[in-house]
């Protein structure tokens, strides 16, 4: 337990200069932020109430792809106002998808029928948009009623396949990005904001 009356005084002399921040393992290689948990808060605010007035009487369910979007899909939850179900799928990547083709293993299916229901795909960054697309085909076969997909962010310039968005958070250039989420080699997720990631922190 913290004793304030067993903390130490610095001995008495010249006031000492306080370090700079250091960087934690928490946020090293972590560059600037491009849209803050405040921004994030708002949009996805905005989405949802889209999604509610869209869906009004339909009950949608949303599916999203472990686990990137935990973040997302939890305060998007938060937004709608409508009854909702949620769902999630999970999937491991044969190598780098431009050589895939977008095809991806399942490593864990929907719990849910989906066959009659009014999807909405919810995904934390479309870049290709390969993998994307073959995950809608994917559902698609189930026969649901429709199908829609809902990115947070979009790096358009990247795009393979065209897939049409409903709702889109933000657009994004061409830096990769941690936080909200979104990892580097499984670090960088429990960041609240969304930040470009420095290239010194790269694996070569
Ligand atoms: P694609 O659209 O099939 O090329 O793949 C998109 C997937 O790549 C996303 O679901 C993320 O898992 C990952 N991804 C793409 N860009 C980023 C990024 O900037 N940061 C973290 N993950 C990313
Ligand atoms: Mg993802």
């Amino acid at each position: 337990m913290d004793d304030p009356s067993s903390v130490t005084e610095e001995p008495a002399g010249p006031a000492p200069v306080p370090p700079a921040q250091p960087p934690t393992a928490m946020t090293r290689g972590v560059g600037r932020v491009l849209f803050t948990a405040d921004d994030i808060q708002q949009r996805v605010r905005e989405i949802g109430a889209q999604i509610s007035q869209d869906y009004a009487g339909r009950n949608p369910l949303l599916i999203g792809v472990l686990k990137g979007v935990i973040f997302f899909m939890t305060d998007l939850l938060r937004a709608i106002t409508i009854p909702v179900d949620v769902d999630f799928m999970a999937i491991s990547r044969y190598g780098p998808q431009q050589k895939a083709g977008g095809v991806v293993r399942l490593t864990k299916d929907l719990e849910e029928t989906i066959d009659g229901r009014h999807l909405i795909f919810v995904e934390d960054v479309i870049d290709t948009g390969l993998t994307l697309s073959y995950l809608l085909r994917l559902l698609q076969a189930r026969g649901p009623a429709s199908l829609e997909v809902c990115v947070l962010l979009d790096r358009a310039q990247h795009r393979l396949v065209n897939i049409p968005l409903k709702y889109k958070g933000f657009d994004l250039l061409n830096r990769f990005v941690v936080g909200y989420g979104l990892d580097y080699r499984e670090a960088y997720r429990h960041l609240p904001y969304i930040a470009e990631l420095r290239a010194q922190a790269l694996v070569p």
